[in-house]
C-alpha cells in the first residue's frame, strides 16, 4: 500500500518537465516545437547552449533519483521499487503540468537507474558517455545504454528492476523511433549540432 502514493510521487516529480522550465526561463520558446522537438538536455543544447543543457539534465535526474531514493529509504523493493522508478520515467514522457507532452526519458531514466541499482547506473552512464564520445549521436547512446541495462540489472541480482528496465528501454526505443530512422538515413544530427 505504501508504493501507490511512492508512485504518484514519483509520477508528480516527473511530471515537472526541465527543458521546457528551462527554456521558458530563459525566453528560449517552447523546446517541444523547436529543434527536435524534444524538451531533453540534447536538444537544451542545441537551442540555449551548454549551461541550458547541464541544468535540464541535472534536475531531469534528479527527479529520477529522489523518488526511488525516498522509496528505497522506506523499505520499498522488489517490483514496487521498479514501479516507483518507471512512474517518475513515465512523469517524464507524459506530464500531466504539461499537456502530457513530455520528452524521451534519458536523464530520468538514468537518474531511477542509478538510484535503483548505482553500479548499474553507473555502467548505463559510463555506456551512454563512450557511445557518445564515439559517434557523437545522444539518441544512439541512449538507446544502447537503455538496451544493456536490463541485461546488466538481471544478470546483477535484480529481477524485478531488471523487468522495469525492459519496459523503459522498449518505451524508449518507441519514443525514439524518429531518430531511428534518421540514424538509419544518416541524417541525426550529432551532438551539440542544429537539427536538419
Ligand atoms: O535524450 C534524448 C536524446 O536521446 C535524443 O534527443 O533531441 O536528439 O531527439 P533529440
Amino acid at each position: 500500500m505504501l508504493a501507490l502514493p511512492l508512485i504518484l510521487i514519483a509520477y508528480l516529480a516527473g511530471s515537472l518537465s526541465a527543458g521546457v522550465i528551462v527554456a521558458r526561463v530563459l525566453g528560449l520558446g517552447d523546446p517541444r516545437q523547436d529543434g527536435s522537438g524534444n524538451p531533453g538536455a540534447t536538444n537544451l543544447l542545441r537551442l540555449g547552449g551548454r549551461r541550458a543543457a547541464a541544468v535540464t539534465l541535472l534536475a531531469d535526474a534528479i527527479k529520477g533519483v529522489i523518488p526511488v531514493v525516498l522509496a528505497h529509504g522506506l523499505g520499498v523493493d522488489g517490483a514496487a521499487l521498479a514501479a516507483v522508478g518507471l512512474a517518475a520515467f513515465m512523469g517524464h514522457l507524459y506530464p500531466v503540468f504539461f499537456g502530457f507532452q513530455g520528452g524521451k526519458g534519458i536523464a530520468t531514466g538514468l537518474g531511477v537507474m542509478l538510484a535503483w541499482a548505482w553500479p548499474v547506473g553507473l555502467m548505463a552512464l559510463g555506456c551512454w558517455v563512450l557511445m557518445a564520445a564515439v559517434f557523437r549521436l545522444s539518441s544512439l547512446a541512449a538507446l544502447t545504454s537503455f538496451a544493456l541495462a536490463p541485461l546488466a540489472l538481471l544478470a546483477t541480482g535484480y529481477p524485478a528492476l531488471a523487468a522495469g528496465g525492459a519496459i523503459m528501454a522498449l518505451v524508449t526505443g518507441w519514443r525514439h523511433r524518429g531518430n531511428i530512422q534518421r540514424i538509419a538515413k544518416g541524417t541525426e544530427p550529432r551532438i551539440g549540432k542544429r537539427q536538419t
